[in-house]
């Protein structure tokens, strides 16, 4: 299965997920690119480092249809089956969705449905929850929204602050993103060859 990752920051859930690849953890199948909507995204140099295509499409003042549209071009040029979102920064438009109907996931830093949107570690944490963790979704038109595949449960501990609360999240989302893209290959698999 080709694998296209969209990021806007970072990139360590993409690292995650070409890494895994790479050691043979998802089999049969490939991160044939990784798109950022920032030029400046530090997870393009991550991508580079290990060999994959890197593209950069920056919305340039484009309404989000237009953006989406080049998004989905260079996707379908490439044969992208599955579309991962790795803290990718924006909503996509129902013209995107369509265009990859169940085949776009999405993983955030809450127990969704609870705290979708921004700063989920920080919203839970000031929520005073005893338990947060992630989620690694099915996409749909709304923020954070769409059937869940996996999730996983991260306590909070008494003497945590919202960093070290997040980064023992973020620790679990790679491990997470990595199981729940594993299953979609294997589930596809198993679909095509009845
Ligand atoms: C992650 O916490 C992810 O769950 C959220 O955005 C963050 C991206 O981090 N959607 P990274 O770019 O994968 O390091």
């Amino acid at each position: 299965m080709k694998l296209g990752i969209l990021i806007s920051g970072r990139g360590s859930n993409m690292v995650a997920l070409v890494d895994a690849v790479a050691a043979g953890e998802i089999l049969d199948s490939q991160v044939a690119v990784v798109i950022s909507d920032r030029s400046d995204a530090a997870g393009l140099e991550k991508a580079r480092e290990r060999g994959i295509e890197t593209v950069v499409i920056e919305r340039n003042g484009r309404i989000r249809e237009e953006h989406d549209t080049e998004i989905i071009g260079a996707l379908k040029d490439r044969g992208i089956e599955l579309v991962c979102l790795a803290g990718y920064m924006r909503l996509l438009s129902p013209g995107f969705i369509q265009a990859f109907a169940n085949k776009i996931v999405n993983i955030h830093p809450s127990l969704l449905p609870a705290f979708p949107g921004l700063d989920a570690q920080r919203q839970a944490f000031e929520a005073g929850v005893k338990v947060t963790g992630c989620t690694v979704h099915f996409v749909d038109e709304l923020l954070d929204h769409g059937p869940s595949i996996l999730q996983c449960e991260v306590e909070r501990f008494g003497d945590d602050t919202v960093e070290t609360l997040s980064a023992r999240i973020l620790e679990q989302e790679h491990k997470l993103y990595v199981e729940a893209v594993r299953q979609i290959v294997l589930n596809s698999e198993s679909t095509r060859n009845n």
